[in-house]
């Protein structure tokens, strides 16, 4: 039998930016959008989808769910519905924690729900305590056995909803089921990440009646039936905001096409900070970077927060900044696993509980490096961008999951990066 092989990123570093560079579609909209077409029996399509792996997950998701789905990036349409089909399976769900999102569509639509319970991954626990509690405020009877959440009820009735903490993928998953419940249910303390007020956006094109998503406060009417719908997604900020670091710790010149300016204000602020300047430009941004870079703290916080998905870019950026920054991490307890690798590579870099204290040392020394989750693999990218030498990021299954041809898209400014297959696990 040949030998396992796994792909890895190759860069060489210490070149600058330049040219022009597409942003895509948001996964993190792209997914529960996506989820959201169980709500309905017919045929929907959406557009601007990006190529990743997590979109390949919840494909074969809804596969399974009885909605024949096909892919064809940018666009993916999900087949009408085959019956009845409830169970969200282990094997899935480990792959991807959005996966949750497929429990308040189908306890909605169905009355009955078997999802298995995603478990923890490698930046925290996540639990979806709330997701649940606020099925059962909608009506569900909610058990949990076997290492699967089951869901019951006749009909959703809408309710009264406080959640604990503001949730992106449980404010969602509960939009999706007051969809289709009786009445009107009024959910408080809301995420109000650009994702969520996407959905509701898609919703209200179903045809229930969302008012508020992207507030802290949404109230949603549910319809008997929801529509099938033809929806393009947003561009990805998180994409547009790592692309952005990259720019900034090399230097240079990109035009990044399609960046979500607005969704991006609270990256925005700290990067022009830290010296980068950022331009509408067309229908994207222009991303300059000449002087020197600044040290700037950032705290990770719920949107219009700093996003914890952007904090292991950001940290890359400040290896490269003339002073020390002090960033920290808010939302997930374990959310600093590149910066051993970002040490390997020469940063200097001292941890505190969340708190990291980033000494700017000028160029990183190139070394082979893996991560153990997207965005801390897209902070070696770039730490790898602004190194001396070569760099081997492993694990690109990681990056794959959240930025389609990472390496075609640097490449494309100038970058030296390339995929390649390296022998053994
Ligand atoms: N939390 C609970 N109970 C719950 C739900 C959440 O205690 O029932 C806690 C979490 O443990 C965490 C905090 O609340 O400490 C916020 O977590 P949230 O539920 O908002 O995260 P999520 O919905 O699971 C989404 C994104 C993540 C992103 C976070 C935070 C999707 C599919 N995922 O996750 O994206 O980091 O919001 O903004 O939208 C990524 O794209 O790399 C990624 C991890």
């Amino acid at each position: 039998m040949p030998p396992p092989s796994m792909d890895a990123i190759r860069i060489r570093g210490r070149r600058r930016l330049e040219g022009t560079l597409r942003v895509g579609g948001a996964k993190n909209a792209a997914l529960p959008i996506l989820c959201a077409t169980l709500l309905s029996e017919g045929e929907s399509r959406l557009r601007n989808v990006p190529g990743l792996r997590d979109i390949g997950t919840t494909a074969a998701l809804l596969d399974v769910l009885g909605r024949k789905t096909t892919v064809n990036i940018p666009e993916v349409r999900v087949g009408p519905a085959t019956g009845a089909f409830f169970e969200a399976p282990y094997e899935l769900v480990r792959q991807m924690r959005a996966s949750v999102l497929v429990l308040g569509p189908l306890v909605a639509r169905f009355g009955e729900a078997r999802v298995s319970l995603p478990g923890g991954c490698a930046i925290g626990a996540r639990p979806v305590d709330q997701h649940l509690k606020g099925l059962e405020a909608l009506g569900a009877h909610i058990t949990v056995e076997h290492g699967y959440v089951y869901a019951k009820a006749p009909r959703l009735v809408g309710a009264e909803i406080v959640l604990d903490m503001p949730t992106v993928t449980g404010t969602e998953n509960l939009m999706m089921a007051a969809a289709l419940a009786k009445g009107r249910t009024t959910l408080i303390n809301c995420a109000r990440e650009p994702e969520v007020e996407e959905l509701g956006r898609v919703l209200n094109k179903m045809g229930a009646k969302v008012d508020g998503a992207g507030t802290a406060i949404i109230h949603i009417t549910g319809a008997d039936e929801l529509a099938p719908f033809d929806h393009a997604i947003i561009a990805d900020r998180i994409e547009a905001g790592t692309f952005m670091a990259a720019v900034g710790a090399t230097g240079g010149n990109v035009l990044l096409e399609d960046a979500p300016l607005d969704d991006l204000e609270p990256v925005a602020v700290k990067l022009r900070e830290a010296g980068v300047t950022l331009e509408r430009d067309g229908n994207g941004v222009r991303v300059v970077r000449e002087g020197p870079i600044l040290p700037v703290d950032v705290t990770t916080a719920p949107h219009p927060g700093f996003p914890t998905d952007m904090q292991a870019q950001f940290m890359a950026l400040m290896t490269q900044c003339e002073g020390r920054a002090v960033l920290t991490e808010t939302i997930f307890e374990n959310r600093f696993m590149h910066v051993p690798e970002l040490q390997r590579m020469g940063a200097k870099i001292a941890i505190r509980n969340n708190t990291a204290v980033v000494e700017g040392v000028g160029p990183l020394s190139g070394a082979s490096v893996m991560a153990t989750d997207l965005r801390a693999s897209a902070s070696l990218v770039i730490a790898g961008l602004v190194a001396e030498g070569e760099t081997i990021v492993r694990r690109v299954y990681h990056l794959d999951r959240g930025y389609e041809s990472i390496e075609k898209k640097l490449g494309g400014v100038g970058a030296l990066i390339e995929r390649i297959q390296l022998e053994g696990p």
